[in-house]
């Protein structure tokens, strides 16, 4: 028997939905977000040619938000253009050929297509399907979860891994000199160039009740940094001081979260960001979120240069895998 993905829920969905997608009324989008609010995530220039301009606002919002925009940021539009356009064409398969990529039930792994299986805490579902595979290094990628249909979707994916380091390295040293360390002692903290980049494609159907649903419920992203890219629906959310911005959809901007490793490795100096994803009404959303995560054997901890008596760690060091363990089983940190 074959598991129900989101995609076909939504086919006959057309005015309710089950009610294991309706969320409690503490989480239900229409009742948490802030309305008409002026506040929004910061967008930062990377092209600016005064790096002290672009530490600065990197500092400030990964400090205050622990997310922010970047624009001119070096990834041509295209490359982004043709990652999303093979990433839809494959969601729009027929079942049967995206059924060939599917998580099997009992893999370890997280690579493949797949839908959540088990409910959330409140017994809850998100109304999303997904499809996982690492990106970068060469040497970590699993061909078998990349799919062949449509024929331009490798070379497509591996132009767009290529062109992440330079947006990565410059995040990396700005993230690091604001700290005061060295430029490249933070990406050395993350494994440097071993570090992982682990795509996601969340594939989000219209919704007959965007009030009631989410896509993805509140959490903070495992990874050291996340860069995002969504299709032309808004839906992200970030939480900041207890309140839910809509964050705004900008045409060729990158999405960056601080995740949990950059918050681990700052000694809390910087906030992995609280966050979630709403859903659409009429409208398909589609985000292409890539993890950029330690190899899962290194070990994360505050940064020495970072601690000593009058600032003790706030976090314990873990391998990372060790970690994502603690976190997805809700084992104590
Ligand atoms: C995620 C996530 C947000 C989005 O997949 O971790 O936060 O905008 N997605 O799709
Ligand atoms: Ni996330």
């Amino acid at each position: 028997m074959g598991v129900e993905r989101v995609q076909e829920i939504a086919n006959f969905s057309k005015e309710t939905i089950p009610e294991e997608f309706i969320r409690t009324t503490y989480e239900q989008p229409a009742l948490t977000t802030v309305q008409g609010t002026v506040l929004e995530v910061p967008v930062i220039d990377l092209s600016d040619p005064d790096e002290e301009n672009v530490v600065r606002a990197i500092v400030d919002a990964s400090s205050n938000w622990g997310m922010f925009q970047v624009v001119n940021h070096g990834i041509p539009h295209e490359t982004v253009r043709k990652l999303k356009e093979v990433g839809k064409a494959f969601f729009e398969l027929p079942p049967h050929e995206k059924e060939a990529y599917a998580k099997s039930p009992g893999s370890q792994s997280i690579e493949g297509y797949g839908t959540k299986l088990q409910r959330e805490v409140e017994g809850k579902k998100a109304w999303v399907d997904h499809l996982f595979h690492k990106i970068w290094p060469p040497s970590e990628i699993n061909y078998q979860f990349w799919p062949k249909n449509p024929p331009s979707y490798r070379k497509n994916n591996e132009e767009y891994a290529k062109h992440m380091h330079g947006v990565v390295d410059k995040l990396f040293r700005c993230l690091s000199l604001g700290l005061g360390l060295e430029g490249n002692e933070m990406k050395e903290a993350m494994g440097g160039d071993n570090m992982v980049y682990l795509l996601k494609i969340n594939y989000y159907p219209q919704c007959p009740r965007p009030d009631l649903a989410l896509g993805v419920p509140a959490h903070t992203d495992m990874s050291a940094i996340t860069i995002l890219v969504p299709n032309d629906v808004q839906g992200l959310q970030a939480c900041k001081d207890d309140h839910w911005y809509d964050v705004e959809y900008i045409p060729n901007a990158l999405i960056v979260h601080i995740g949990d490793q950059v918050e681990i490795v700052s000694n809390g100096k910087y906030k992995s960001v609280l966050h979630r994803a709403k859903v659409n009404k009429e409208k398909t959303r589609i985000s292409w979120p890539v993890f950029v995560e330690p190899p899962s054997d290194l070990e994360v901890g505050p940064h020495p240069k970072l601690v000593n008596e009058a600032n003790p760690p706030k976090f314990k060091s873990k391998k990372y895998s060790q970690y994502c363990f603690c976190k997805l089983n809700k084992t104590p940190k």
